[in-house]
């Protein structure tokens, strides 16, 4: 065999062999325990802590939100899509008076424009509903920069919720 395959065979087989032993010291121990991936990864997330509660939570103690949204528009998207995860506030929120909620139990409350803009944005990319038609799986859009912007007589910038119930819009 000629020198230069020679070398060629031996600089192949010494990054084959490198290749081989890092495999075996960076693999992580549990892969391939039950398959083609590392089983500590599952044990890993079911052991996170909770941050949502659900919306089946909310409507026990909120059930005027929980009716009004079911009739309207708003009926699919979860209370936590707006209000944030809220599983401390669902278990310790009834021990508080009215009105007396500390800070690390109180919830967002979106209502400024950006926050609707998050979905109702015009957005060229989205599909758009051409037919009045109730399907949710397509969101209405408005361009938020000038949809009913400014009161009228005031000339003051509205808020969304001025117009729109945020829980049957
Ligand atoms: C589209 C976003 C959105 C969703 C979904 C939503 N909310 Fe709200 N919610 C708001 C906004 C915005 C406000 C503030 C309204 C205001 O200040 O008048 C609010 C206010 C509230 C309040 C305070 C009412 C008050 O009188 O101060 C409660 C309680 C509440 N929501 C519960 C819920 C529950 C329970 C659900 C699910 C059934 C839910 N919300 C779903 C946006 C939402
Ligand atoms: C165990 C009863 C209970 C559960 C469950 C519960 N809440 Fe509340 N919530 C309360 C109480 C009590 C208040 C305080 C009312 C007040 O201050 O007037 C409150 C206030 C709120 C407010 C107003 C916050 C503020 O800063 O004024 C929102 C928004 C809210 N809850 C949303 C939710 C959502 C979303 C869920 C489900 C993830 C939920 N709640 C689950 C009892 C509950
Ligand atoms: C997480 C996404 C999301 C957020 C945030 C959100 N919406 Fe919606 N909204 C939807 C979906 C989904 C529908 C149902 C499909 C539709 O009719 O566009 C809807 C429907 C509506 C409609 C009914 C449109 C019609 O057909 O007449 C109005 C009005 C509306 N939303 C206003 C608001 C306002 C005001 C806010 C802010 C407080 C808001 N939305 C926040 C997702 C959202
Ligand atoms: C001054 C009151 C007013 C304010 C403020 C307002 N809206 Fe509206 N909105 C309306 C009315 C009335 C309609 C129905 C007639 C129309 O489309 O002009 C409507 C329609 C809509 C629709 C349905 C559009 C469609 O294609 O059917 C959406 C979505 C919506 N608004 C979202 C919003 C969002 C998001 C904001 C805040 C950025 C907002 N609105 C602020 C009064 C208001």
């Amino acid at each position: 065999m000629p020198i230069h395959i020679k070398r060629l065979v031996l600089t192949f087989a010494v990054f084959l062999g490198l290749f081989l032993i890092l495999q075996q010291v960076l693999k992580p121990k549990s892969f391939g325990e039950l398959g083609h991936y590392r089983f500590n990864s599952i044990n890993e997330n079911a052991s996170k802590e909770l941050h949502y509660a659900g919306s089946d939570k909310c409507s026990k103690c909120h059930e005027t939100e929980q009716t009004e949204k079911t009739d309207g528009f708003h009926a699919q998207l979860k209370c936590e899509a707006c209000h944030g995860p809220g599983l401390k506030h669902s278990l310790f929120a009834d021990k508080f008076t009215e009105g007396s909620l500390p800070d690390s139990l109180k919830l967002i409350k979106p209502s400024e424009r950006k926050d609707c803009a998050l979905c109702h944005q015009k957005n060229a990319a989205r599909i758009k509903i051409l037919f009045d038609t109730i399907d949710n799986t397509m969101i209405r859009q408005v361009d938020v920069m000038k949809h009913k912007l400014l009161d009228k007589k005031t000339k003051v910038e509205m808020k969304c919720i001025e117009c729109h119930n945020p829980h049957q819009p």
